[in-house]
């Protein structure tokens, strides 16, 4: 396959992914936001839209784009997400029509686009193309978190099957990393976006990190041994937000009435399994209980440590397991529409032993969110510098609804500590001594 082949059809499989996801929604939820913390979901898909008509048709040819009067509703920046639902947007019909349009009119631009290595650094190896697939999967999460915030009976996702766990290598047993020197981050011409940038060499000290994220019967414990209730295990800015939102569980879980939890997913009501890999909770959550647990949340330093350094090997690889593709190694690619349970991928394991380091849920790791030593932003400054050393923290290893476009060891995500509709959990860790 050529390289535009290639990226013609990475472009569409994640189309095919947007539009497969809304396409259980009736008409009227598509234009309406169930909170106001998330977008409807038809300003996502426009949006989708004018982010691919900026980059892959006015940029690299120089036409104008098909609705000028729409560009700032469209610009994440000068529309936040606050004000998405009160505005008049395309509604899904137009937005989908618009998306067949720019990517016909971008189609048509690849065909003369100077896709070479050494040609200009927007379009070198595919470089914006891939950028757009990404946005676009990226987004595919974000109105995953929206559909996973619907009231009941309005979303039923068409669900794939997961392995089974396995409880002999789901436990916690905390591995021991020697720690020593790493090169972070991604080098250029690999499709990884600005914040990964540049690769630099660092040193990790000795540690200790969970095999497991935290499962849900981990959690539990913390539950009944009064974590929600104990101010000592909490930041004084957690325990602030924990009062005034008064949280005692994590988001979508409900009391059943004898003292267990049920919790809603994709608008149905079912009981929580111990085994599963826990979801939905905030870096505040996470702190206390690895607080609780008698650690602390990992540095992101020390999870990219952990999820891919490999002493036998001259180059540490973009997947704990090495090269390869995902397939039978991680829980990605929306397909199942929940965590697994822990010790469901023993073929995925990291060189240091750990698993589940990539898909299921991000991983809060206790790092603010800022630029790498000798950061650039490109090919635009309001993806990640606007968001540096401002509270974000950073979130590692992707989600059950992270596509494999987006999925690679050194990508950084972030979000603000109180928030919970992010798939996120944890993991816990311990210094050596
Ligand atoms: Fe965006």
């Amino acid at each position: 396959m050529t390289t535009a082949e290639i990226l013609t059809a990475r472009l569409e499989e994640v189309r095919d992914r947007t539009l497969g996801l809304v396409a259980p929604l009736d008409d009227e939820w598509v234009g309406r936001t169930p909170d106001p913390i998330m977008s409807p979901p038809a300003w996502d898909l426009a949006h989708i839209a004018a982010y691919e008509e900026l980059w892959l048709v006015m940029r690299l040819s120089g036409q104008q784009p098909m609705h000028p009067d729409l560009q700032a509703t469209y610009d994440a920046f000068e529309t936040p997400r606050a004000v998405r639902g009160e505005i008049r947007i395309l509604d899904g019909l137009e937005a989908r029509e618009y998306m067949d349009a720019v990517r016909q009119r971008a189609l048509e631009v690849m065909r003369d686009a100077d896709m070479s290595p050494d040609g200009p650094e927007l379009t070198a190896g595919g470089f914006v193309w891939d950028m757009v697939a990404q946005h676009e999967a990226q987004h595919d999460e974000t109105l995953l978190q929206t559909l996973q915030l619907m009231p009941p009976g309005t979303y039923s996702p068409c669900v794939g099957a997961l392995p089974p766990g396995d409880e002999g290598l789901g436990g916690p047993d905390p591995v021991h990393i020697a720690g020593g020197s790493i090169v972070m981050g991604a080098p250029g011409g690999c499709g990884a976006l600005d914040c990964e940038r540049p690769a630099h060499a660092t040193t990790v000290a000795p540690f200790r990190l969970d095999r497991n994220p935290v499962t849900i019967g981990r959690h539990l414990e913390f539950i009944r041994d009064g974590g929600y209730h104990d101010a000592r295990l909490w930041s004084a800015e957690g325990w602030a937000w924990r009062q005034s939102e008064g949280v005692e569980a994590p988001l979508h879980w409900q009391p059943d009435g004898a003292g267990g939890w049920t919790r809603t997913w994709f608008g149905c009501s079912e009981d929580v399994d111990p085994a599963e890999i826990l979801c939905h909770i905030s870096f505040h959550e996470a702190e206390a209980h690895a607080r609780w647990a008698g650690g602390r949340l990992p540095t992101e330093h020390e999870w990219e440590f952990a999820a891919r350094r490999d002493p036998t090997s001259p180059d540490d690889a973009w997947a704990p397991w090495g090269h390869g593709p995902h397939d039978g190694r991680a829980n990605l690619g929306q397909v199942s529409f929940r965590p697994s349970r822990a010790g469901a991928y023993p073929d995925g394991l990291a060189p240091s032993g750990c698993a589940h380091m990539m898909g299921d849920v991000w991983e809060w790791t206790s790092t603010e969110f800022d630029a790498y030593p000798g950061f650039r932003a490109f090919p635009y400054r309001e993806y990640a510098e606007p968001f540096f050393r401002d509270g974000y923290r950073v979130l590692r290893g992707g989600s059950w609804a992270t596509q494999s476009v987006a999925a690679r060891a050194t990508f950084r995500n972030w979000d603000l500590p109180q928030r919970r509709q992010v798939f996120a959990g944890m993991r816990v860790a311990w210094d050596a001594a």
